[in-house]
């Protein structure tokens, strides 16, 4: 983890380190006082140019199978989203509702309805987006990726076709022509057929595995699939930053678009709650954050959780893989000890 301000600091990583980008930045529209940054914006613009500048760097670090979670307020979603556009496919606009037990529902009681001129906005939203690449229909670094080693092995469409039985039923192409486009992409074993049938054309020496060329989503039935996320939010204790988001949410956006291992970026760390829930299902994750109190708070929060792993997994402890928090200075990281 790292003190500092994230964008200097994120400008220092390499590109394609990262899987996941999973962060929660000042919502600019809540005017907080308690949150660093909240108000640091006179006009909204201001906030979306500063952004900007964050989609153009998390574009660069992630790798071009990755993904970004941006929290952000109802009344500045759009804009982002017009705005992430440029550098991003904007996936799901999803909508984070909280269904917050009696007594803890505090805007419910201190809300005088009938003075609200519009819908009272009961939801935070959440843009899911892959880092988008030119040069095909929708954009799909994997599509470029095809057509370019395709090419490469000298086949047309047609034969790549042929070579891996993936007929489809709608265009010529079949199924490589979708791929191309980026409408959709291969199962595991599609993309090994592909492998094999461009390997052995002997123009393309070697073809890297699924896991570093198809983005991770992994849904099953047992999950929440729709775009309306219900979490309740972190009730209040002693010590809890305002703008904390609930441990279940995050587990559930990390599990669903990364595999162990990888590793996940938070440039608005807060309390530390996305490096908690990256260890905790076995992701590494590099965590920002400007305020030195905060940075005490998830040094703490991580050296807890690391000794309470080691204390049930004994293999490995945290004495053996210190943690450190660094003052940002460039090219100084330390990753979290990955739990195994
Ligand atoms: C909305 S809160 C994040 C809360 C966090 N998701 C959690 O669950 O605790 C935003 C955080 O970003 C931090 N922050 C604001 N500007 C920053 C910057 N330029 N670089 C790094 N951190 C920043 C703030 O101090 C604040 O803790």
């Amino acid at each position: 983890m790292a003190e500092g301000d994230s964008l200097s600091l994120l400008r220092t990583l390499p590109e394609h380190s990262i899987s996941l980008v999973l962060t929660d930045p000042p919502y600019h529209a809540t005017k907080k006082q308690n949150i660093y940054g909240d108000t640091a914006f006179a006009e909204d613009q201001h906030y979306l140019d500063w952004m900007a500048e964050y989609a153009i760097e998390w574009r660069r670090v992630l790798r071009p199978n990755g993904s970004l979670f941006l929290f952000c307020d109802s009344s500045m979603a759009g804009r982002l989203e017009v705005r992430f556009s440029s550098y991003f496919n904007i996936l799901s606009h999803v909508v984070w509702t909280k269904p917050n037990d009696p007594g803890f529902d505090g805007w419910k009681g201190k809300m005088k309805k009938e003075a609200l001129r519009q819908w009272y906005p009961h939801s935070e939203r959440i843009l899911f987006a892959e880092p988008a690449t030119e040069g095909n229909l929708n954009r799909s670094h994997f599509g470029q990726f095809l057509r370019e080693v395709r090419q490469q092995a000298g086949l047309t469409m047609h034969q790549l076709t042929a070579r891996i039985g993936a007929h489809g039923k709608v265009n010529h192409g079949g199924a490589v022509s979708n791929w191309e486009d980026g409408r959709n992409t291969p199962s595991r074993e599609q993309y090994q057929r592909i492998c094999e049938a461009l390997v052995e054309t002997g123009k393309v020496a070697a073809m890297p595995p699924y896991e570093d060329v198809i983005r991770v989503f992994t849904m099953d039935a047992s999950k929440e699939f729709t775009d309306v996320w219900t979490f309740p939010s972190v009730r209040p204790y002693k010590g809890k930053h305002p703008a904390e988001k609930p441990a279940a949410l995050l587990e559930h956006a990390i599990s669903a678009t990364t595999n162990p291992g990888d590793l996940v970026l938070d440039c608005f760390a807060g309390s530390g709650s996305t490096a908690i829930a990256a260890l905790k299902l076995q992701r590494r994750s590099v965590s920002i954050e400007i305020e030195s109190s905060w940075v005490a708070r998830i040094a703490a929060r991580v050296q807890d959780f690391c000794d309470m792993e080691s204390i049930l997994k004994s293999e490995q402890t945290c004495e053996e893989r210190p943690l450190r928090v660094f003052k940002y200075q460039p090219a100084q990281m330390v990753l979290f000890p990955v739990a195994k």
